[in-house]
Parts: structure tokens; C-alpha cells; sequence
């Protein structure tokens, strides 16, 4: 076969003689296009090779196309891929871009996380902001970097992340990641971040105090664990451990059958990862509310208590509604809304799903625990509380950005507010507040941002 580079995305000039190769042998492979390069081979070997190609039955073309998709292009010089020339604009708001679960830039996008993880975990918000922007810019592009060059002109690169993608591409990993991963700081924070109930402060605080391992807190008899960590260490295997797509489905079905017990005309919305068609995810997230104005107020205490009555119901943190329409707009951001909501753990049974559970092998309790957060808004309040809580975070911080930035609006999971009107904008639908926002709907499965 050939040994002639075959690169796609890449445009070359064709010399006119090559171009004026007549084509009449029978094309027998239709789906495959062949470019030959003609560096390094020369242009009577490039054309000897064209010819006999074409002469086993593929198509050679003498231009190469480009992806019809691919909003950047390079030409070939003499050193390999450089001169980028922008073809379409991405836009610095991940609500601009289309971002689906196929991230063809993992290897990249990892990278940034782990240094995002790593400035989080160290409360430096900025440098964390950042590479979750890098990472979401790459994550929306229909095609792989392979070169520095490709990067250009696209938005939220700096100059450390693009010192990272230049290592990456050379070596294939870099070595401030490895670095990062390999500190015993970031992994025993990382380790303790992964229990339930345990944040970047508590983690902090543990580990100052010389704590390294699980079992260093659990002998520390100096330490109280609060009722959310003491379930987060009592079902660490399991709900550390991803949801499956089957899994969140059973469990929709358990909640959807708790609703309509209770109310006839209950709404159940299936929400957060599962909405945007991952495959798995840390938690199951879900909105129930009820057509019914003041009746959503006892829909979640009515759903624990069933969820109680049924032996399935392993940890419950319910929070009252603390919403108050007449303190709206809120200027500043809260990491929580004010609906109702709960943080639950429940036993889920393997026959319940379809396939089986997503356990570990040798595991034959036949169930796993799983946690499952329900959100309660009101009906006129279903929108926001939908759009707010399909995510992903990055989506939604750039939405909220856009709006104050280029539309000078708040938008949160309650409302959007019009500060040039001093009005508040009404929905009934998600499409109604992109419409609001002016910007062209994403569909959630768009949203992975
Ligand atoms: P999750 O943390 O469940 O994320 O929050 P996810 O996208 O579903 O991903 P995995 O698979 O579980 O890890 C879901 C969405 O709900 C919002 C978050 O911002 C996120 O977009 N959320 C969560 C709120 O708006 N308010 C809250 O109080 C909690
Ligand atoms: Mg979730």
C-alpha cells in the first residue's frame, strides 16, 4: 500500500500539470478519498503513485478538500502545519457554541482539568476560570488539533495553555501535568474532594492537620464527621462509582412513580448530565414540580417520605424553598438557587434496571447505592430552573456572562431581568429565554460545553 503521507485537513496547491491527470478507471472504494504529499516524494513519484492508485479503483484527489465542519485550515510549508487561516469565528461564550459528549480533543481538554482541579483546589479562581475556558473552547471543535498553528485565532488561549498543547503535541503528555498528578497534595485534596460532603476547605483543613488517607480522618477521634460525610464514607464505593444511563433511567421511574402517587398532575423533568445525553454521571438530577401554584412546597417532603415507606431511602438532606420573588433580580451570583430541593442517596435495585447495575465484579448485593438530587421550583418557574440545572457549569456561567456582558440582563435559575427596561422577561419554555437573550437555541445535547 502507500507509504505517502495521506493528511487531511490539509491544503495544498496542485501543480496544473498534476491537476490535469484524466480520470477513467473504475472506482471501486467510494468512500475513501486519497491526497498524496507530495513533500519529500517529488512530483513524478507523486504522480507514478496517483495513477496507480487510480488504477487499483481509489479515488486520488489532485486538491484536497476540506471538512465542510472544520472552521480552520493550514497550509503545508517546507517545517509541516503552520499559517492557519480562520474560515469561521468560535465565540468566547460557550452558549455561542455547539458542544456534544464527542470531545475530540480529550488529550488536551484532560490536561487543562487537571490544572484547573489543581488552581481550585488552591481557591485561585482566575487560572481555574481560565483553563475550564480553554477546555470548553477545544471541547466544541469538530476536529483535533494537531498543530499550534490550528489554535489560532481561537478564543480563550492563552499563553500557558498553549504552552501546554505545544508539549502535549510534541511528547504526547506534559510534564506540569505529571507533575501536578503525581503531588501528594493535590492527590490526597483530590481524595478527600471525593467523599460526599467534603469540600476544598475541609480537605484543606485535614490535610494540614497531617491527614493523608481515609483511614487517618476515620481513626482521628478529634474529628466529627457531619451526617452528609458519615453516609459520604459509609457508601463511598458505591456512589463514587458512575451512573450508567440504565441506572438513572430505573430511578426515573421510581421518582416518577412517587410523583404521580402523590399528585395526578405532577411534572417530572429528567435533568443536569443525563439531559445532555452523557452516558454517565456522578448523580442523577431531577425537577419535579406541579402545575398547582403553592403545591410544589409539599411534593418533595411527600416523595421522601415515600421513597422512607419503600426501605429505599439511604441519606436525605432536604432544604426548604427559600425563594422571595420580591428579592429578585439578585446581582450577585450564589452557587445554590432558592427552590426547594434535596440531596438524596438511595438503594437501587439491580432487577430495576435494564442490563444490570453498573458494579464492580465479584459485587453480589444485587444493589448500589446512588445519589439522586431533586429540585422543586414553581411551575411559572420551570424554564429557568430547567435551563439552570441541565448545565454543564461551564454552559451556564457563560450564558449568565452573556447576558450581563453583551445584552446587560441577569440571568440565574430563578429569572432574567432587562436592567435597560427594569423589567423581568416571562417563560414558559427554554427556548423562550435564549429567544429573550437573542441568542439561536442549543439544543442539550449542544449544551457539554
Ligand atoms: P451536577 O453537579 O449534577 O453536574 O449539576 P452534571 O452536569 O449533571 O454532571 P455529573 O454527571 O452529575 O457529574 C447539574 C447542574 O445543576 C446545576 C449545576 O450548575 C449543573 O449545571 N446546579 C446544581 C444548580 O444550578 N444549582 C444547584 O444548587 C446545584
Ligand atoms: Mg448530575
Amino acid at each position: 500500500m502507500f507509504h505517502a503521507p495521506i493528511v487531511p485537513r490539509v491544503r495544498k496547491r496542485s501543480r496544473p500539470a498534476e491537476a490535469g491527470v484524466a480520470r477513467h478507471e473504475a472506482v471501486k472504494f467510494e468512500d475513501v478519498r486519497l491526497y498524496l504529499v507530495e513533500r519529500k516524494m517529488g512530483s513524478s513519484r507523486r504522480s507514478f503513485l496517483t495513477q496507480l492508485a487510480r488504477t487499483k479503483g481509489f479515488i486520488v484527489d489532485d486538491i484536497l478538500r476540506l471538512e465542510k465542519s472544520m472552521p480552520f485550515c493550514c497550509s503545508l510549508t517546507e517545517q509541516g502545519c503552520s499559517t492557519p487561516t480562520p474560515v469561521a469565528r468560535v465565540s468566547q461564550y460557550a452558549c455561542q457554541r455547539r458542544t456534544t459528549t464527542e470531545n475530540n480533543n480529550k488529550i488536551l481538554t484532560d490536561a487543562f482539568e487537571v490544572l484547573a482541579e489543581s488552581y481550585e483546589l488552591n481557591q485561585l479562581e482566575g487560572p481555574c476560570l481560565a483553563f475550564r475556558r480553554a477546555a470548553s473552547v477545544l471541547k466544541s471543535l469538530p476536529w483535533a488539533v494537531q498543530c499550534l498553528g490550528a489554535t489560532q485565532g481561537l478564543p480563550c488561549l492563552g499563553e500557558h495553555t498553549k504552552a501546554l498543547i505545544e508539549e502535549i503535541l510534541q511528547y504526547g503528555h506534559s510534564f506540569e501535568v505529571e507533575k501536578i498528578l503525581s503531588d501528594e497534595r493535590y492527590q490526597t485534596l483530590k481524595l478527600f474532594t471525593s467523599v460526599f460532603g467534603v469540600g476544598p476547605k475541609t480537605a484543606e483543613k485535614w490535610y494540614r492537620r497531617g491527614l493523608r488517607s481515609f483511614s487517618d480522618i476515620l481513626a482521628e477521634p478529634s474529628i466529627q464527621l457531619n451526617r452528609m460525610q458519615q453516609s459520604g464514607f459509609l457508601h463511598y464505593g458505591d456512589i463514587s462509582r458512575a451512573v450508567s444511563k440504565a441506572e438513572a433511567r430505573a430511578l426515573g421511574n421510581i421518582i416518577d412513580e412517587a410523583v404521580h402517587a402523590i399528585t395526578p398532575d405532577g411534572i417530572l423533568a429528567l435533568t443536569g448530565g443525563f439531559r445532555r445525553g452523557k452516558e454517565f454521571g456522578h448523580d442523577v438530577d431531577f425537577i419535579v414540580t406541579t402545575p398547582e401554584q403553592g403545591k410544589e412546597e409539599t411534593l418533595l417532603p411527600n416523595i421522601i417520605d415515600r421513597l422512607k415507606e419503600q426501605g429505599i431511602l439511604l441519606y436525605s438532606d432536604y432544604q426548604t424553598s427559600t425563594f422571595d420573588i420580591s428579592k429578585l433580580p439578585s446581582h450577585k451570583f450564589e452557587a445554590m438557587d432558592h427552590f426547594a430541593k434535596c440531596f438524596l442517596i438511595l438503594r437501587l435495585e439491580g432487577s430495576l434496571v435494564d442490563r444490570g447495575l453498573n458494579s464492580t465484579e465479584g459485587d453480589s448485593r444485587g444493589w448500589r447505592a446512588v445519589r439522586v438530587d431533586l429540585v422543586s421550583p414553581p411551575m411559572e418557574r420551570y424554564a429557568y430552573a430547567l435551563l439552570g440545572w441541565t448545565g454543564s457549569r461551564q454552559f451556564e456561567r457563560d450564558l449568565r456572562r452573556f447576558a450581563r456582558l453583551e445584552q446587560h440582563m441577569l440571568l440565574d435559575n430563578h429569572a432574567l431581568y432587562d436592567k435597560t427596561k427594569k423589567e423581568f422577561l416571562a417563560a414558559t419554555t427554554e427556548r423562550d429565554i435564549f429567544a429573550h437573550l437573542g441568542l439561536e437555541y442549543i439544543e442539550p445535547w449542544q449544551r457539554n460545553a
